[in-house]
């Protein structure tokens, strides 16, 4: 079948122009004026906008963490993506098998059936020994390029420097990219049991064991491990000024070094963790200053930042208390495993479905970046460094038909009913909005029509990756 959407007017990440788009099944055929093709559906796009989907390089799907596991699964997590106008999601595959081969096959095993959108996955680096290291190679194989290192978590996701320099040099020469979480595991630990043995058990101290240093020594020490490699890195949920200065500067010495924030770090402070519900905003690395909001800022703006993310891993506020969820009650144990001890707090914040709409209006409607950097930092940049560009965030004759027509007009008072993530609360509760995605389009399926889901399990599809992906 084909589809034309006439008259719309298409943001990209370079351009902004009117044009109508001819979809032909799964894939963009022509964008040009005026086309005229006698049968096709027509979808009046006459003063909305159009942008491709977007893509959330960073979610954590089923994720099990201490008693419990992140409450939006493969189908849930990705029906609130595309709500939001994100059709492309890349989660973590955990280290927690013999070998890599069956990590994966397990994550095959959960998302395959699930999946909503489409999805990639990038591969967790917590072990590593000869064996590991003679299987990194075979990921390709399994179309996975890329591979998360850490250095927290200690005794049970921190490498050795040693071993990231390793990984790092494994990347270089499979074609593979290196992701880190740049956060100081060392003095994190010190913190952390001198602060329960003071008595400190509420979430403030969740920041305070976590100072921010240690996570701009740990991006300087990331990107200095890449230039002794001479592999590239990319730095996971940026949260700080400190840490964008050390990617300049790696930047500055020719290392290909990229960086991601994620929109609580923009809008959120480590004060929030000081309110009663102050459990909702945990997530590791933490939220700063305001200082730091307005450094991340800058740095989307001007380009020293690449994506926007989420690190998307919503856990329950009261996991006691069920919620309705496609007519069935729901609860699953979330932040109240904490309430006594704040290192119990499961770590993650909803997000996946939230990114594009809040960034619209506080993000370009608030003038901090373009129409073109938002499409570039949520989507474009993502494709092209995790090598699914020109295929998906692009609108491009050859590219799939992932599409989002915005309504550039319409107002709402967002939060969790919008929102449609599995879980009981939402960051931008009561948040004003102006401009809202109204048709989503995975590979020329219409999967969201305003309040209508018309998407289903097992409707997205896996995205086998390739290595050397541009380097921007
Ligand atoms: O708190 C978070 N972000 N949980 C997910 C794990 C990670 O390090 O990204
Ligand atoms: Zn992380
Ligand atoms: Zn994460």
């Amino acid at each position: 079948m084909q589809i034309i959407i006439k008259s719309g007017t298409l943001i990209t990440a370079s351009e902004t122009f009117q044009a109508d788009i001819l979809i032909e099944g799964e894939k963009i055929v022509s964008i040009c004026e005026d086309i005229d093709s006698p049968g096709s559906k027509i979808i009046n796009a006459d003063g909305k906008l159009i942008t491709p989907g977007g893509i959330d390089p960073h979610v954590h799907l089923d994720l099990p963490m201490f008693d419990t596991v992140s409450s939006d699964d493969h189908y849930t997590g990705h029906k609130a993506a595309a709500f939001g106008g994100t059709t492309t999601v890349m989660d973590f595959v955990p280290q927690d098998f013999d070998t890599l081969q069956e990590a994966v096959d397990a994550w095959h095993e959960k998302a395959d059936p699930k999946a909503a959108i489409d999805f990639g996955f990038h591969m967790n680096i917590t072990r590593l020994d000869e064996q590991v290291e003679d299987e990194i190679p075979a990921l390709l194989d399994m179309g996975i390029t890329t591979l998360k290192v850490f250095t927290a978590y200690n005794g049970r996701l921190r490498l050795q420097d040693g071993e990231i320099f390793r990984v790092l040099r494994i990347a270089r020469e499979n074609g593979m990219l290196t992701m880190l979480h740049a956060e100081n595991g060392d003095v994190i630990d010190i913190l952390t049991a001198e602060a329960l043995a003071a008595g400190h058990t509420t979430p403030e101290w969740h920041a305070r064991t976590r100072p921010g240093r240690g996570g701009v020594e740990a991006t300087f020490r990331g990107a200095a491990l890449a230039e002794q490699a001479n592999s590239a890195l990319y730095v996971v949920h940026v949260n700080q000024r400190g840490e964008v200065d050390q990617l300049r500067f790696a930047r500055q010495r020719g290392v290909d070094v990229f960086g991601e924030t994620c929109p609580p770090y923009l809008f959120f402070t480590a004060e929030h963790l000081s309110r009663p519900d102050g459990s909702k905003w945990i997530c590791s690395p933490p939220m700063r200053s305001p200082d730091d909001n307005l450094g991340l800022w800058e740095a989307l703006a001007d380009g020293s930042l690449q994506t926007i993310g989420t690190d998307h891993c919503p856990f329950f506020y009261d996991g006691t208390q069920p919620i309705e969820y496609e007519g069935e009650q729901v609860a699953i144990p979330g932040k109240e495993l904490g309430e006594k001890d704040f290192t119990k707090i499961p770590n993650g914040v909803p997000g996946v479905g939230d990114r594009l709409p809040i960034l619209w209006t506080y993000g370009v409607g608030a003038g901090r970046i373009t129409p073109n950097q938002f499409v570039a930092l949520t989507s474009t940049n993502a494709a092209k460094i995790f090598g699914l560009y020109p295929q998906k965030g692009a609108l491009l004759p050859g590219s799939d038909a992932d599409i989002v027509i915005w309504d550039p007009d319409r107002e709402l008072t967002y939060g969790r009913a919008y929102a449609h993530h599995r879980t009981d609360y939402n960051l931008y509760e009561d948040w004003q909005l102006v401009g809202y995605p109204e048709k989503v389009y995975l590979r020329g399926e219409l999967l969201v029509d305003g309040e209508s889901w018309l998407g289903s399990r097992g409707g997205g599809r896996f995205l086998h990756r390739e290595p050397n992906a541009i380097m921007i």
